[in-house]
């Protein structure tokens, strides 16, 4: 028998400071596919995450409600551990970077790279709030734009004009804490000396690991030349405080990434990891024949292409297999709004959607580059009710009925038309290609060929008229197992997009969970039980319940 791959997936970690949204689900989504695939298809398949809980916006969010930043993590977490199984988001260890794994990694990275001579000193000149006695990060300096004069734009650039600029340009800035007017103040910093690794990083980058258009971003910043990372603040900062320097910390991006580690780290010691005898080493030794992926947005390819393969390199560790990076969503063709109602959280949509048909929706539209997906919501409509309501469930709704009434429930021994069958088998490799590349829609575009191959073929032999007459029994019981075994493989091949829907199912066909290769082995003679609608329609009421409370949650807004 073949020997499993090994391998781990991570999803980029959100923010422990707001909800998680159908922006962040087109990631959260795709990933989870991937690792439901490889599962399906029997390779040891690891797919962890973990809330990214430190920084300055923590901070302070903690403080205006009056908390402490434990207490608001703790919290969050919570309600994004919810949203992520309401959306059926696998993780095999969900985990968070204020941890006692991820302060060991970073401190040991941090440590091995200071070693080998990759950190350097520095005093530096920034921004400081002398009220609320801090330094303060670029989005916390407000102002006047120096090119168009708009009042209250931040640090970096103007939402008025679209200028950007340095927050020592802005015309009569203040802190967006206090209010007060910034003063410059020096202090000393801790660099991560990126260009030693260059030489690495260029290999790495051209063996393979990267989307083209990805790794052609990246021969433009190595033209641009590695700049030095600053990776310390000062206090006060919620994070690990450096070992060594005291009221110095580890800036959130350090660690950050460090946290698939760190959640790697705890799975491999909880439970599931010790059963499954999972080892930290064989996946994160330098000459590990282990697989690593890292699903991202296209806007933090810097931190994940360079920073991260740096950092690990630096401190004995092997680097990523590949970095899988996507575009961003847009809704109706428009960044996500909330005075549209667009802005739509994972929990608004739950309250009016099932979750089953975003998934459809995203997987129908992605591929494996890094173009900006579109979710249409007049499309999102049409194509769930038809693709998913009137094409595939309907399959079931338009056969079962007959096995159970007319036969006990019971599948006939033989397929009448094994050919068909055949023909759909054959499909499995094609469609495999598809999901491993991550051409999500192409897979979605063949499977819904052959659904409407299957629907084909119940027209053509037409079981209810063969129903009425006399003496064709086991004729109609034929052609409804034929029917319900097409059906089954359509499952099983979007069962990693539509896991609530194929354990349905499994249920109603009274089978184990399916696994890629039992799809070649019809299932005969087989007792089903009672067919229940699978999925309903989606009606455009909901859409529009989903948005006006997209609206109301802008208001009920502090
Ligand atoms: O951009 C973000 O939302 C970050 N919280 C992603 C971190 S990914 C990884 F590096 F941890
Ligand atoms: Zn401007």
């Amino acid at each position: 028998m073949r020997q499993p791959r090994d391998i781990l997936v991570t999803s980029a970690l959100p923010y422990a400071n707001g909800p998680i949204h159908i922006g962040h689900l087109v990631e959260y989504i795709q990933t989870d596919i991937w690792a439901r695939f490889q599962k399906m298809r029997g390779e040891q398949c690891w797919y962890v995450c973990a809330d990214d809980a430190h920084g300055t916006p923590i901070m302070l969010k903690a403080r205006q409600e009056g908390i402490t930043p434990e207490a608001l993590i703790a919290r969050v977490a919570e309600e994004h551990r919810a949203d992520f199984d309401g959306f059926r988001i696998g993780f095999d260890n969900y985990h968070s970077t204020h941890s006692d794994e991820n302060r060991h990694y970073a401190s040991l990275i941090y440590a091995r790279n200071r070693d080998a001579g990759h950190i350097a000193k520095r005093t530096i000149e920034q921004a400081y709030d002398p009220v609320e006695q801090m330094f303060l990060p670029d989005r916390f300096i407000k102002g006047e734009c120096p090119k168009c004069g708009a009042a209250d734009q931040y640090g970096d650039n103007c939402e008025a004009c679209g200028a950007s600029y340095s927050p020592a340009e802005l015309k009569n800035p203040r802190s967006a804490v206090s209010g007060a007017v910034p003063e410059q103040r020096s202090s000393e910093h801790y660099f991560f000396r990126l260009a030693d690794f260059e030489p690495m990083l260029k290999a790495w980058t051209r063996g393979g690991g990267l989307q083209g258009q990805v790794a052609n971003k990246l021969d433009e910043w190595f033209e641009a030349g590695l700049q030095e990372w600053d990776i310390s603040r000062d206090a006060p900062y919620f994070g690990f405080e450096i070992p060594d320097h005291p009221g110095k910390f580890f800036y959130v991006w350090l660690d950050a990434p460090i946290g698939y580690m760190a959640s790697f780290q705890n799975l491999c010691d909880s439970a599931k990891g010790r059963a499954a005898g999972l080892e930290f080493d064989h996946y994160w030794a330098p000459e590990s024949p282990a697989e690593v992926y890292h699903f991202i947005g296209k806007d933090i390819i810097y931190f994940h292409a360079l920073f991260w393969p740096a950092m690990l390199h630096g401190a004995g560790f092997r680097s990523p297999t590949a970095v899988f990076a996507h575009g961003f969503l847009t809704v109706d063709g428009q960044k996500m709004s909330k005075s549209r109602g667009t802005f739509i959280k994972a929990r608004t949509y739950l309250d009016h959607l099932n979750p089953e048909y975003l998934r459809y929706y995203f997987a129908a539209k992605l591929g494996a580059g890094v173009d900006d997906i579109d979710l249409s919501l007049d499309d999102f409509q049409a194509r769930v009710n038809s693709d998913l309501v009137g094409k595939v469930v309907n399959i079931a709704s338009r056969t079962a009925g007959f096995i159970s009434k007319r036969f006990d429930g019971r599948l006939a021994a033989e397929l009448p038309d094994s050919a068909l069958f055949e023909t759909f088998v054959a499909a499995n490799a094609v469609i495999a290609e598809a999901f491993e590349a991550r051409e999500y829609s192409r897979a979605v575009r063949e499977i819904m060929n052959l659904a409407d191959r299957a629907n084909q073929y119940i027209d053509e032999q037409a079981p209810w008229v063969v129903a009425k007459q006399d003496g064709r029994e086991a004729e109609l019981q034929g052609i409804c197992t034929q029917g319900l075994n097409l059906f089954r493989l359509l499952i099983g091949w979007l069962k990693p997009i539509l896991p609530g829907t194929a354990e349905a199912a499994e249920q109603f066909l009274q089978i184990a969970p399916l696994s890629w290769d039992q799809l070649e082995q019809p299932l005969l003679d087989h007792e089903i039980a009672k067919f229940k609608p699978l999925m309903t329609r989606i009606e455009p009421k909901q859409i529009a319940a989903m948005l006006e409370a997209s609206k109301e949650d802008l208001s009920a807004a502090p």
